[in-house]
């Protein structure tokens, strides 16, 4: 399907309508409007089980999404309470490299936003580019270079959204300054770093990674720019912190699995857990 007829048809804001229907009607009287939607990449779906009185939904009983297939996420729409305040949580997303287009990758923001969130905070496994960059660190996604090359907003315009999106401050200002408030509360150490998408689902070659270091990209992964453009286009406040995993390509002598990915990214689970537990409790 084209990235096109995916826009119009089963990844639009009727379909996101229907599908956050769904979701109040599984919460039933207890559906409080969340303060923030949650993506958790890969490694670091423990943030799931910080949350009090959860509803978990598997995303295969979600009207519209398709199962989650990648290791790692455990493909869970999950509604409760984070810091006291209610949030709703995606334990998994949907990733270009499984095939699915650019409008599908980016649905669950148009899901978060039907749910009342006006708040979108992303987060993702990602190769550390800039050269003192370890596993393990921690990266405010400062700003975003797309090279995969497909945008979901192609296609008809769908009501509410707009035609030609400001991209010019694509990640909050303000909820950058309060992610690194919340960091420095808890003593985490935050980088600020631009990030760059790629299709995957290859690791870049260390031909790669030179040209992206050149372009000025710190840390590269295969998620979160669909979705973040998505957010900007239909008016919700975007942020985002990049796990680095591994160095990328080329910088070290380590060769990169998807397993070493995932370690690492529970190496620094608990850091993005109480930082991003922080960060709600501070959300206005
Ligand atoms: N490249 C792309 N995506 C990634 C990487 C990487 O090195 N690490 C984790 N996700």
């Amino acid at each position: 399907m084209s990235d096109a007829a995916a826009t119009t048809g089963s990844t639009g804001v009727s379909a996101a309508v229907k599908a956050a229907a769904y979701v109040r009607q599984r919460v039933g009287a207890t559906w409080r409007d969340p303060v923030a939607g949650i993506v958790l990449g890969s490694g670091l779906g423990g943030l799931a089980d910080r949350l009090e009185d959860a509803v978990r939904i598997p995303f295969s009983h979600v009207p519209g999404f398709p199962t989650a297939t990648v290791a790692g996420h455990a493909g869970q729409l999950l509604v409760g309470t984070l810091a006291g305040r209610p949030v709703v949580m995606l334990a998994g997303r949907f990733h270009m490299y499984e095939g699915h287009g650019a409008a599908l990758a980016a649905f669950p923001v148009r899901v978060l936003h039907a749910l009342g969130a006006p708040v979108y905070v992303a987060s993702n496994a990602a190769g550390g580019i800039r050269r003192t960059f370890v596993p393990g660190d921690l990266m405010l996604i400062a700003d975003h270079m797309n090279l995969m090359f497909r945008n979901p907003l192609s296609g008809p315009t769908e009501q509410g959204d707009e035609r030609f999106p400001d991209m010019s401050d694509p990640y909050d200002p303000a909820l950058r300054a309060l992610m690194r408030e919340a960091a420095a509360a808890m003593n985490i150490p935050l980088q600020d770093g631009v990030y760059c998408g790629l299709l995957g689902p290859t690791y870049e070659t260390p031909a790669e990674v030179r040209m992206l270091e050149r372009l000025g990209a710190d840390a590269v992964g295969m998620s979160t720019v669909p979705e973040v453009i998505m957010a900007r286009a239909i008016g919700m406040r975007a942020v985002a912190v990049s796990c680095i995993t591994n160095k990328a390509a080329g910088l070290s002598h380590e060769k990169l699995s998807h397993q070493e990915v995932m370690d690492a990214g529970k190496s620094v689970a608990g850091r993005f857990e109480a930082l991003v537990t922080e960060f709600v409790r501070r959300l206005p």
